[in-house]
């Protein structure tokens, strides 16, 4: 298990960074922003911006300029690398800045930030992560074509049944980690891009005993600009998966062999 010295202390969001990776984003970001900050005016943000051409970067820097508490920062990115490494880069800046406790939220205001709060209040209750679940009762999706509905369903039955663990909506994007978790992990031999992130991280803090609680969210469909998700990051997780529930199979047989 994993230490829960800290769980209760202090203001819960003084020490939260939350981590925004941006792509293309420019008409979404300033209101995402202007939402967490009144929802959660604590927090810090990491802008993790990969040179969009659409100059999402600049408008990230002005929000960070604007701001009278200075909470915003910017990571500018040379080029788009996809989602995962934006995050491992965010992830590295905050632990070398010393937050407590790491968010991921996307830019194009799916992640409802007023939900913020509750997902705190678990970490702060001793998860080692928050997952924000559409999955769960209270959970919903909003403004979904059906086939993507069939799409994020399918891939978490997928990933049930494969890695046989009971979350409900394992490659949700939205997510509150205590910072010494993802602290304990190789960040170094996370390779995984689109979706399959979200999973990858999950199934490691799984495997090293740590806990994770679902907190009920409704997912809203972007209105501006698109998704970047694409049938690459839809291949690399169903194959990334497989090959997971494949080596803990192993491990498994390895070890009522070795008995
Ligand atoms: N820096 C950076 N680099 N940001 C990126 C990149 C990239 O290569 N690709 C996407 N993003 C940013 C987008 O700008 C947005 O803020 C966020 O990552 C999510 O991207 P979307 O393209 O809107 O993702 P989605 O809506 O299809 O998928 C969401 O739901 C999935 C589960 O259904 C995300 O939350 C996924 O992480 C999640 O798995
Ligand atoms: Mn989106």
């Amino acid at each position: 298990m994993t230490d829960p010295s800290t769980p209760g202390s202090g203001a819960p969001s003084a020490r939260t960074l939350v981590i925004i990776p941006t792509y293309d984003e420019r008409d979404n970001l300033p209101t995402v922003v202007e939402r967490l900050l009144a929802a959660t005016p604590d927090v810090s943000v990491l802008i993790a911006d990969d040179n969009s051409p659409d100059g999402t970067g600049e408008v990230a820097d002005r929000l960070a300029a604007d701001d009278p508490r200075g909470r915003i920062s910017v990571l500018h990115r040379q080029g788009k690398q996809g989602l995962g490494a934006a995050y491992i880069a965010g992830f590295r800046w905050g632990l070398e800045r010393d937050y407590s406790v790491l968010v991921e939220m996307d830019a194009d205001g799916s992640h409802p930030p007023e939900r913020l709060p509750a997902m705190l209040a678990a970490v702060d209750e001793g998860a080692d992560l928050a997952i924000g679940s559409r999955y769960v009762p209270g959970g919903s999706v909003v403004n979904w074509p059906w086939q993507r509905h069939v799409i994020s369903r399918g891939g978490n039955v997928y990933s049930r049944i494969m890695l046989g663990v009971g979350i409900k909506d394992i490659t949700a994007g939205y997510r509150a980690y205590r910072a010494d978790a993802i602290a304990a992990l190789d960040l170094d031999s996370i390779e995984s891009k689109g979706y399959c992130f979200q999973i990858d991280m999950t199934w490691r803090l799984l495997n090293t005993g740590r806990t994770v609680v679902e907190v009920p969210i409704t997912f809203t469909e972007r209105t501006v600009g698109h998704s970047k998700m694409s049938e690459s990051i839809f291949r690399e997780a169903a194959v990334n998966v497989a090959r997971w529930g494949w080596e803990k199979r192993r491990r498994q047989l390895k070890g009522l062999i070795g008995r």
